[in-house]
């Protein structure tokens, strides 16, 4: 296993269209076992594979407090049931920023395991918007395009300012 380095905002990559898995095979199980390497050492409860990058449609979250429940989802697919929440968002590719993001409340999920079992569940909480953030990702989308312009340019100075910075020093 190995961390791999997480691109931050507003790096293009993070735009990747990512692509479905065709092949559980050893390099998936590889890339899955790096991601929630990577995720429980940044810390982070979510992580989607175009952050690592790698345009495939997976992700890893782990919810839990105790960080020992792991959930892998291959090309999740999210059908919208009812309702709609506010979660105050952050994400590790815009580190220190968190905005609040309205999402659907109540969803459905469609996905694979590394093995490529489907499986299927409703969502609620932060379940739903986490996957619901992470599915994002895979299509090229990060939270900060739902805040409005001024917002979204505040969050790339910054951004670009503390690289500009990590460089330099
Ligand atoms: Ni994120």
């Amino acid at each position: 296993m190995a961390i791999r380095d997480i691109l931050v905002y507003p790096d293009k990559r993070l735009r990747q269209q990512a692509k479905p898995v065709t092949e559980f095979n050893e390099e998936l199980t590889t890339l899955v076992a790096d991601m929630a390497e990577t995720m429980y050492a940044a810390p982070g409860i979510g992580l989607a594979a175009v952050q690592v990058d790698v345009p495939l449609r997976v992700v890893v979250m782990d919810l839990s407090d105790e960080r020992d429940s792991l959930r892998v989802f291959i090309n999740p697919e999210i059908e919208p049931l009812e309702g709609t929440q506010e979660y105050d968002e952050g994400c590790l590719s815009v580190p220190g920023v968190f905005a609040t993001v309205e999402r659907v409340e109540r969803v459905r999920i469609r996905y694979r395991d590394v093995e490529g079992n489907a499986y299927e569940e409703e969502a609620d909480g932060l379940l739903s918007v986490c996957i619901q953030h992470e599915v994002d990702h895979l299509d090229g989308k990060v939270f900060v395009d739902y805040l409005s312009r001024m917002k979204q340019d505040r969050v790339r100075r910054k951004l670009l300012k503390e690289l500009k910075q990590a460089q330099a020093a």
